[in-house]
């Protein structure tokens, strides 16, 4: 019999107590074998969302997570792994561009992604709307495409980091998701599991992430750089605005055609900003180049010579999906209806919020409300204005696509309410901070 009882963890964590290294083990190791069930575990989330835990709790919990199941060893391929996460946003397509185009500068890809959290995206939920896309693949399969082609892109399909898989879930149907011990332990611990020997993280800050401040964000930041220092793992966080949606598009298969058409060399100014720092800090941590202004120059040269779209349709061709919707993004499926926001006065637009954005996507069915819920990849928002854009009255500020007419009513008042548009014109910096291990 264990000498530990789920129900005093608990109750120390509710009293703002430290839990030790082998408490945090017992329970990881517990409910990941389904011993703790979700009710008690849920108690426990909670208590920690609401105290918090220490640097040295985050840490163990972190490890506890990464060893929950099989941890890939990708030393027999003799390469520099540098993955990459994001803390999480809106009409964040990042991963779908930068990995295949560092890919295509010789950075080995073997990226496990997540799916939509919260109102935020995922990257498998969009990899999923191209039609065939596989992304549940063993991990021989998974270490083989990385070996032939340099890249592969899959879900938490593999017994990788099983505890995060079980607890993120979790943490999505109970409201504790903004919570820098949780999401520090669940991003690294998948890193740690997937083989990454170093990891650049975008930290995403404002409306539409789950730091609303760079104060929390720094917070996130350092937590998951000492962790990374103490498992001997390189990181460096790339702070990024999240107040209004990241590109244009919001859904799953608009923003896979955003994406293509990033990789055909039309890029929207913040996308590019994001894409070309992470990518041009994968490229040094890779040994490719310490000049970061001369790696984002290699970055554009990639978009520019047609080599990263190449490698994003190699990547998948190669997981069985259709390319010829890459090569007419016309075939996508589109959605029933799709209707106008006009704006209603004149002047700058000085708010697009994400959150409400990604909330309103979310209901028009691009993301789930509940764990079982099923994606419609067809619905959406593509915007037509960022913030600090001029409009005139009755201008499109938005597009809405829908499947269901009272949805799209709904969602059309919705946007009414949460564009905001000003005399003087707003600037949003895109990139906010960088910080290294
Ligand atoms: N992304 C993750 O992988 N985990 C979190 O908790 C938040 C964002």
């Amino acid at each position: 019999m264990s000498k530990f009882h789920i129900l005093d963890i608990i109750e120390k964590k509710r009293d703002k107590k430290t839990l030790s290294k082998e408490e945090i083990d017992y329970v990881i190791t517990n409910y990941t074998n389904n011993n703790i069930p979700d009710y008690q575990m849920s108690a426990l989330l909670m208590a920690i969302y609401l105290n918090g835990m220490d640097k040295e709790e985050t840490t163990n919990m972190t490890l506890a997570m990464a060893n929950s199941g099989e941890v890939l060893d990708l030393s027999k391929l003799n390469k520099i792994f540098v993955d990459k996460h994001s803390t999480g946003g809106v009409g964040d397509k990042v991963s779908l561009i930068l990995l295949p185009l560092v890919a295509s500068l010789g950075v080995p890809v073997a990226k496990m992604s997540g799916r939509g959290l919260g109102f935020t995206g995922g990257t498998v939920d969009k990899l999923q709307s191209i039609p065939g896309y596989n992304t549940e693949l063993s991990k021989e399969e998974f270490i083989n495409n990385v070996e032939k082609i340099g890249i592969s892109m899959i879900s938490q399909s593999m017994n990788l980091a099983p505890a995060d898989k079980k607890i993120y879930a979790l943490r999505d149907s109970i409201s504790c998701v903004e919570s820098i011990p949780l999401i520090a332990s669940s991003i690294m611990s998948k890193k740690i599991a997937s083989g990454a020997q170093k990891i650049v993280l975008d930290v995403t800050v404002g409306d539409g992430a789950f730091m609303k401040d760079i104060v929390q964000a720094e917070k996130l930041a350092k937590t998951m750089i000492d962790i990374g220092t103490l498992a001997n793992r390189e990181t460096v966080c790339i702070l990024t605005n999240m107040d209004e949606p990241l590109g244009f598009s919001i859904g799953n298969n608009l923003e896979v055609k955003e994406a293509v058409n990033f990789l055909k060399g039309n890029m929207p100014q913040d996308l590019k900003e994001v894409v070309f720092s992470l990518g041009a800090y994968m490229l040094k941590l890779s040994g490719l180049g310490d000049n970061i202004e001369q790696n984002k120059k290699k970055l554009e040269q990639n978009i520019l010579n047609g080599k990263g779209y190449e490698k994003f349709v190699q990547l998948v061709q190669n997981q069985n999906g259709d390319i010829t919707y890459l090569e007419d993004l016309n075939k996508f499926p589109k959605a029933k209806y799709i209707e106008n926001v006009y704006a209603g006065k004149k002047g700058y637009i000085s708010k697009l919020p994400a959150k409400s954005i990604g909330k309103i996507a979310c209901y028009l069915g691009a993301g789930r409300e509940k764990k079982e819920d099923i994606i419609d990849n067809t619905v959406g928002i593509v915007l037509k204005k960022k913030v600090g854009d001029f409009v005139e009255k009755n201008e499109i500020v938005a597009q809405i696509f829908a499947n269901d007419m009272d949805k799209m009513n709904e969602a059309i008042e919705n946007m009414n309410k949460i564009i905001e548009i000003s005399e003087n014109q707003t600037k949003i910096d895109t990139i906010l901070k960088i910080i290294y291990g």
